[in-house]
């Protein structure tokens, strides 16, 4: 049977097991996908011994996708811009890199929310990884400009550097934001430990789409918040991460699966 598995540390959390499990039996692909916990210092080890075992496919989570990000021959140009690969595979016995999280997450507001980007002005909280890896796939939906606000302003700056040649991109302080936002977008990973960048009320309208890409299935802090404040539309990433999913699955499988049954499924907590 052909294998695929999640890499990361810790990686027993994970729900990629689940969520390529359900697709495997929707689409009738035989295939096995297991959770591997590397060592934090033997990740190209552990990616070598699964392809040289006959292994098909990776996905990278924490804290290897930058890691996974060097070690590859080569990188699809949306994994290059990213700087992190989230999904590895092998192309004429070369180790291909590819990063689906942006996709993800696009095809979660604009699909699954019905929420379109294009001509949006949008506040991206946040200027770590998992901003960045979102950054190029916002832009190619053309929202009207992307403001990058981060607890250390510097490198909300860099990623407006990077960035800013593909459309309208500008970075600011938490203090000096001014609102309302069509779409506010925490990348933060504050969330994790209940807590919320201390952004102003005004960022908030009623017609504010708020989107956290964090998940819980309780409402994270940020959808806590983003609700208290009137957001008309609270979200958070559990849709991104079977999208994600599904798109590293069609990159392997050439097969799309059907994500809707699958994220009602995690939603009820099955
Ligand atoms: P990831 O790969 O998950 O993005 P990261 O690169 O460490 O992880 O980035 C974490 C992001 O969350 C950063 O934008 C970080 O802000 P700084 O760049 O100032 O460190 C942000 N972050 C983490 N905890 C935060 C908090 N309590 N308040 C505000 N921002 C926070």
């Amino acid at each position: 049977m052909d294998m695929y598995a999640v890499v990361g540390n810790p990686v027993s959390h994970s729900k990629s097991p689940k969520i390529h499990g359900m697709f495997a039996q929707q689409t009738g692909e035989s295939l096995e996908y297991t959770a591997i916990q590397a060592p934090l210092d033997s990740f190209r080890e552990t990616v070598e011994a699964f392809f040289i075992g006959g292994g098909k496919g990776l996905n990278v989570t924490v804290p290897f996708k930058e890691q996974a990000w060097k070690i590859v021959s080569e990188r699809s140009h949306r994994a290059e811009l990213a700087g992190a690969v989230n999904t590895l595979l092998q192309r004429d016995g070369r180790l291909f890199g590819d990063n689906t999280d942006g996709e993800g997450l696009v095809r979660d507001i604009c699909i699954n929310q019905g929420v379109a980007l294009s001509g949006k002005k949008i506040l991206l909280v946040g200027a770590g990884g998992a901003v960045k890896g979102v950054m190029a796939p916002l832009l190619d939906e053309g929202p009207a400009s992307i403001v990058v606000a981060n607890r250390t302003v510097s490198k909300a700056e860099d990623l407006a550097r990077i960035f800013g040649r593909n459309g309208s991109v500008s970075a600011c302080a938490f203090e000096d934001l001014q609102g309302p936002f069509d779409v506010v977008i925490n990348g933060t990973s504050a969330s994790l430990v209940g807590d919320i960048p201390p952004l102003p009320d005004a960022v908030i309208a009623s017609h504010t789409f708020t989107y956290d890409m964090m998940y819980s299935l309780r409402d994270t802090a940020f959808v806590a918040w983003a609700k208290a404040r009137g957001a008309g539309q609270c979200c958070d990433g559990l849709g991104m991460l079977v999208e994600q999913a599904a798109a590293a699955f069609y990159l392997w499988r050439g097969v799309r699966p059907d994500t809707a049954p699958v994220l009602a499924a995690l939603r009820k907590g099955d």
